[in-house]
């Protein structure tokens, strides 16, 4: 996810276009540009890090010009650096893109064939060298961003700038882009916040929409090039507010951000067509050859890879084993040079995980890491690396980090079941189909957000919680308690629910809520069992389950019911109430909950 901004009016534009993107910078913020337009050429100024990193160089350039594109970036092909920085430029086009263009290796090899020369890693590259090649065939800047954005595959939000013209053209297509709507002046941006001083008048631009800003005139049209008419909307938020998105902490804004975060992690990759699952620069060792798979972690982390491990181990029969990476190197772990080591870390940061896969490498193990991080260390050490593109996760409390973890494993499932011959292409397109269709149900739970705070508000002043669930519930369990106890500081504990009856089920009583994950899989009969122990005992349970007609479900203090899917994927769909159960607690309670006590988002010490 990355910040863009763009400004066409009569005011110079520096300081108003890099004023915009630092507050953007909650977007994206490895490395930084701008291109603006005076009476001469575009001027484009870049810089790795910071916004403020831009801004000390810009003080010296006195750019000028009063049209202009700044953009921060959150990087997902091209490593963090100056090169790989927005805008891009082609002749005397300059873009900026936040998104992920799909097919941008087969457009680049066309492109150089036809004597383009490419001097970045990124996907975002192609678009202006596209958009030069119509416009060499004649075409004026307009006709030649329709063309090219017709052949792009993938997600895009675009400012593109043209010296000749002195034309400005904002355009979207799954990724956010809004216009401002000053006096005399226009603004683009990835989202209010960036612009909300300036004006609360937005214009919300739709797929295929394109806004074309010449002269302090805007008009707009559709790819096809038919006018288009779109509605100018007034927005009362304030900046503080708009950094949010108008939610009331960044870790509620994640919450709410994981359909978008799991569609991001599958584009590119899941491919129904072919029934193949592709991940690019990914050179994975012979799966045939695996003696064994190490999946280790730390936290949220860790349980994404206890759910990985069911995944893989019942799909693909290859013995996985986890660890919590504070532990791994302790043990004097068996490693292999026939193993595959999976660290999986949101930061790519995080001290125990780069120790414990250093450990397993210095063994002799293949590495591949699972991070949201690009030029993160674990990214950059890792002999192979696949990214979770959920953006960047700020609140401390790691949500649509976890879910689109367990996105990429399931889709590492695929692949490595597809070249292990366990899955052909008609299985891989069934189970696509699956994951594809969480986004849509992952909404579905987060519609229930209300009545899921209307509980928290009842269970909100219990001292103590534990949270049970079998098989590849439990991990969810654990990353429930982890939830509500980092942010709310009330104690909570998980535990396999089969092993409640081996002592914690000491603790029950009626004033210790029980959380039962128990969706109507092969652990069901089981789960109930395990609740009428805990009713037994007046525990008060708090059922999650995508089976309305759960037989514990008339007995239960809450029923919170999630859509149903595969096995695999449940634990994605049934985390979710517990993340807004975890958070509406702590905010009745008031606790800081992007910043808790004691915690820091990226633990970089063991
Ligand atoms: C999760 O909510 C915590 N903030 C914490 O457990 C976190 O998951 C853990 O520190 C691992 O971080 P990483 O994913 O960045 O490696």
């Amino acid at each position: 996810m990355c910040g863009i901004v763009g400004y066409e009016g009569t005011r110079e534009a520096c300081d108003i276009l890099i004023d915009a993107l630092s507050r953007l910078e909650y977007r994206g913020y490895d490395s930084a540009g701008i291109a603006l337009l005076g009476q001469g050429e575009i001027r484009i100024e870049r810089r790795k890090g910071k916004v403020e990193e831009l801004r000390k160089v810009l003080k010296g350039a006195a750019l000028k010009g009063s049209i202009g594109l700044a953009h921060t970036r959150w990087a997902t092909h091209g490593v963090p650096s100056e090169r790989n920085a927005h805008p891009h430029r082609a002749g005397d086009v300059v873009v900026v893109h936040n998104g992920i263009i799909e097919n941008y290796l087969e457009l680049k090899e066309h492109l150089k064939g036809a004597g383009h020369v490419f001097i970045s890693d990124t996907d975002t590259e192609v678009i202006p060298h596209l958009i030069t090649d119509h416009a060499r065939k004649g075409r004026d800047l307009v006709d030649s961003v329709r063309l090219a954005l017709k052949e792009l595959k993938g997600s895009w939000a675009v400012g593109i700038l043209k010296e000749s013209e002195r034309t400005l053209v904002a355009a979207k297509n799954q990724s956010p882009l809004i216009v401002g709507v000053g006096d005399g002046e226009y603004f683009i941006a990835s989202d209010i916040p960036a612009i909300i001083n300036m004006t609360n008048r937005f214009i919300f631009l739709e797929d295929n929409d394109m806004a074309i800003f010449k002269g302090r005139d805007m008009r707009i049209i559709n790819v096809d090039g038919e006018d288009v008419v779109r509605e100018v909307r007034q927005v009362c938020w304030t900046a503080g507010m708009a950094e949010k998105g108008g939610y009331s902490h960044f870790m509620l804004k994640e919450i709410f951000e994981q359909p978008q975060a799991i569609s991001d992690t599958l584009l590119g990759r899941a491919r129904e067509e072919e029934g193949e699952v592709e991940f690019e620069g990914v050179d994975l060792p012979d799966p045939a050859g695996i003696r064994k798979i190490w999946m280790v972690a730390c936290g949220t982390s860790h349980h994404a890879c206890m759910i990985g491990k069911n995944l893989i181990e019942t799909s693909l029969r290859i013995p996985v084993e986890t660890d919590m990476a504070s532990e791994f190197r302790y043990r004097d772990p068996i490693v292999s040079p026939r193993d595959l080591f999976i660290a999986v870390s949101q930061s790519g940061e995080t001290a125990d995980t780069i120790a414990a896969m250093r450990e397993a490498r210095s063994r002799g193990a293949s590495t591949l890491s699972i991070c949201n991080v690009l030029g993160s260390t674990l990214a950059r050490e890792a002999e192979n690396v696949v990214f979770t593109h959920a953006g960047p996760e700020i609140g401390v409390a790691s949500t649509k980090a976890f879910t689109t973890q367990i996105s990429v494993m399931f889709l590492l499932t695929l692949c490595i079941g597809k070249r292990l011959g366990i899955f052909g292409p008609q299985d891989v397109r069934e189970r696509l189909r699956e994951i594809r269709a969480i986004p849509r149900k992952v909404r579905s739970v987060l519609d229930e957000a209300p009545s899921i705070q209307a509980a928290a508000a009842r269970y909100m002043f219990f001292r103590s919680f534990l949270f049970l669930g079998r098989g590849i519930n439990f991990p969810t369990a654990l990353e429930g308690a982890l939830k509500l106890k980092e942010i709310s500081y009330i104690h909570a504990e998980a535990h396999a629910a089969g092993e409640m009856k081996h002592g914690p089920i000491a603790l029950i009583d009626d004033d210790m809520p029980v959380v039962c994950i128990s969706p109507a899989d092969r652990t069901y009969k089981k789960a109930c069992g395990n609740m009428e122990e805990v009713m037994a005992r007046k525990g008060n349970i708090i059922l999650i389950s995508d089976d309305e007609t759960h037989e514990m479900a008339p007995r239960a203090g809450e029923m919170i019911t999630v859509p149903r899917t595969a096995y695999e994927l449940q634990p994605i769909l049934s985390i979710v109430p517990l993340q807004l159960l975890a958070y509406y607690i702590a905010d009745l309670l008031g606790m800081d909950v992007d910043q808790p006590r004691n915690l820091a988002k990226s633990v970089t010490v063991e």
